[in-house]
């Protein structure tokens, strides 16, 4: 089923610049239904599980008969509506969004705007997901003492490789620190991976774990597009909950978290920027400002972009983003943090910067060493009861860290005293 839920959130009435009388224009040809709620808060959903199931078309397992007739008048009115607003949008406005930048600067991305209009249409494939915070106490306050905070939406884009679990258990520990804060999980494989399922269930943080595999077409290419599909699926999935009130960023499995960052993007009122450490050959990437106003980039790859930031480098307020229906984040390599802000039309003058005028470095751009998970020669009738070995090699294989094999891999070494002694001497 194409967009039908992408249906164009309600503008604020207060903001009037040229994108927005856009997007304006847009709307009002392509609104079909919105159920936002006038007062611009979070629409809760009581089976969001079963929405997101039925109407990304993955399966519909669990699809209600009593619901499917109003749905089916709903669908054959979509039907009908969306070739219309797609006809508007690409005929009528072509490459809207891509308008020169405010300094009269030509844009150097001529061409790439076309496929910022090609509206998110990801199968949303949801593995498990939770509401509720489990946690009772957050730095030593009870849980309540948070509640009038607007909601972080830390979006994190993972792999399965060696250190795919070690990298989440510790950003995990870090964001146990932080109140308010909804984790989605994306992860880059077909199915759902069980485990980790139950490890974020585990921590007590509300998350949503989501199987978001990067598209056949992409996987040859070189340099792929690594974390797109990912994150393009928790685009779809805030946009699928009609979130209008909260607070984005984009925080990868491997980087480093101060906690005071978390404080300063939840005031974000539109997007908000901050320096990012680690990053290329300046160890650094993030606006210059003067005056409390960014007036410029410090990063050693411009190529062309007109937002030359890392993906950690900002956070997006959803009152804002919401207003963009054309949000995207495009496969393209190198292009992603660029495209994507200007996909909600950002000027710089709207920028926030934070983190004391951008002097501060609240979040760093650390890598861990990738290595292929190790394969441990260790005979299989050992892998028993009798000692705690095969419990944890079945973990690790679980992890995808190590395995035990019968006949591959180096032969595991087992000691005692500075000697080592056959595998029976201490298994059998
Ligand atoms: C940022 O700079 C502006 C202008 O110099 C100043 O007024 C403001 O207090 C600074 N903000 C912080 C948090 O230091």
């Amino acid at each position: 089923m194409p967009s039908a839920h992408y249906q164009p959130l309600e503008l604020r009435a207060d903001d009037n610049d040229e994108d927005d009388l856009l997007e304006e224009g847009l709307l009002e040809h392509c609104t079909i239904e919105t159920d936002v709620q006038p007062n611009g808060r979070i629409r809760y959903h009581p089976q969001p599980v079963d929405e997101l199931r039925s109407i990304g078309g993955m399966t519909a397992p669990r699809f209600s008969r009593a619901a499917s007739s109003g749905m089916r008048r709903f669908l054959f009115v979509t039907l009908i509506l969306l070739p219309i607003c797609f006809l508007i949008y690409f005929v009528i406005s072509p490459q809207s969004q891509d308008s020169e930048d405010a300094d009269g600067d030509v844009d150097p991305h001529n061409g790439i705007g076309n496929t910022i209009g090609i509206a998110l249409n990801e199968p949303l494939h949801i593995c498990s997901e939770r509401y509720e915070d489990h946690r009772l106490y957050i730095d030593d306050k009870p849980r309540s003492a948070y509640a009038q905070l607007p909601v972080i939406y830390f979006v994190t884009p993972t792999y399965p490789r060696r250190e795919q679990i070690p990298e989440l258990i510790r950003l995990a520990y870090t964001l146990l620190h932080v109140p308010r804060l909804h984790w989605l999980v994306a992860n880059d494989r077909e199915g759902c991976d069980n485990f980790l399922d139950m490890q974020l269930n585990g921590f007590g943080i509300p998350y949503t774990h989501m199987a978001s595999p990067m598209p056949r077409e992409y996987r040859k290419v070189k340099p792929a597009p690594r974390g797109v599909a990912n994150r393009r699926a928790a685009l779809q999935w805030l946009h699928q909950h009609n979130l209008t009130n909260g607070i984005l960023y984009f925080g990868d499995d491997d980087n480093t978290y101060d906690l005071r960052l978390f404080s300063e993007i939840r005031q974000t009122q539109r997007v908000s920027m901050f320096p990012v450490g680690l990053i290329a050959e300046y160890a650094i990437s993030g606006p210059v400002v003067r005056d409390g106003k960014v007036v410029a980039f410090l990063d050693s790859w411009v190529a062309g972009r007109r937002w030359p930031v890392d993906m950690a480098g900002f956070a997006v307020s959803l009152s804002y983003m919401s207003q963009y229906p054309n949000v995207n984040m495009p496969y393209k390599p190198g292009y992603e943090e660029d495209l994507f802000l200007r996909s909600i039309g950002l000027r710089i003058e709207q920028i926030e910067p934070r983190g004391k005028n951008c002097t501060e470095i609240l979040v760093w751009h650390t890598q861990t060493k990738n290595k292929k998970s190790a394969v441990v020669r260790l005979e299989n009738r050992f892998m028993d009861e009798r000692s705690n070995l095969g419990a944890l090699f079945r973990l690790l294989e679980r992890m995808g860290v190590a395995r035990a094999s019968d006949t591959e891999g180096l032969l595991a070494t087992i000691s005692k005293n500075g000697k080592s002694k056959t595998h029976s001497y201490f298994l059998n």
